[in-house]
């Protein structure tokens, strides 16, 4: 880890979550959409709506001057509004994002650790996710010991037992 620290989301992130929620929406450049009409999807907005609610969980890092460089969060959906990368109810899905100056520079794998570190935490036993396969984060996420759970058209549904 280089030039950035990480600390835990508060509720005064949701700004920062948001923009992480557009990058993570626009993964593929071929297909971004502008940012308004990402957040009026509600297939998109749900993973940071009311931010943060009980069970949600998440970290921030920032650099040396306290400016976020990439957060990363996870959520608990019920079973008749599950969000894409859902696998059963008390299993959250996380979300993750860097700020495009900032990749490439390991500040995606340890928020995803430091994610996965919370959960356990908190008592999780299972994070999910939903990942396209042409992302390289599935193979992020393949690195940090996540497996196909289900295979949909585009996407994996990824889950990461946790101990
Ligand atoms: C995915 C993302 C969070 C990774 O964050 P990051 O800070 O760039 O990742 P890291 O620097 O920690 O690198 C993680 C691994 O990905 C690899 N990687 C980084 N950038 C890459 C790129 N452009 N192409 C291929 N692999 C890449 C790194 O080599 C690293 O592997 P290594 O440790 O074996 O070298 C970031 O690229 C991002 O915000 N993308 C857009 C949002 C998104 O797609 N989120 C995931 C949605 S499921």
């Amino acid at each position: 880890m280089s030039g950035f620290r990480i600390r835990p989301a508060t509720g005064a992130d949701a700004r920062v979550l948001t923009d992480m929620l557009v990058e993570a929406a626009n993964w593929d450049a071929a297909r971004s959409r502008a940012r308004l009409t990402v957040l009026e999807d509600p297939a998109v907005l749900r993973y940071i709506a009311g931010w943060r609610r009980p069970g949600d969980l998440g970290c921030v890092a920032e650099d040396a001057n306290g400016v976020a460089v990439g957060a990363c969060w996870a959520r608990l959906f019920p079973a008749n509004a599950p969000g894409a990368g859902f696998v059963a109810v008390g299993v959250p899905e996380l979300t993750l994002g860097v700020y495009p100056v900032w990749r490439a520079r390991g500040a995606g794998r340890a928020l995803l650790q430091e994610l996965l570190g919370m959960a356990a935490e908190a008592g999780a036993t299972r994070v999910s996710l939903s990942v396209e396969r042409g992302n390289f984060a599935h193979r992020l996420y393949v690195s940090e010991g996540f497996t196909t759970a289900r295979q949909r058209e585009t996407a994996d549904t990824m889950v990461r037992t946790l101990r």
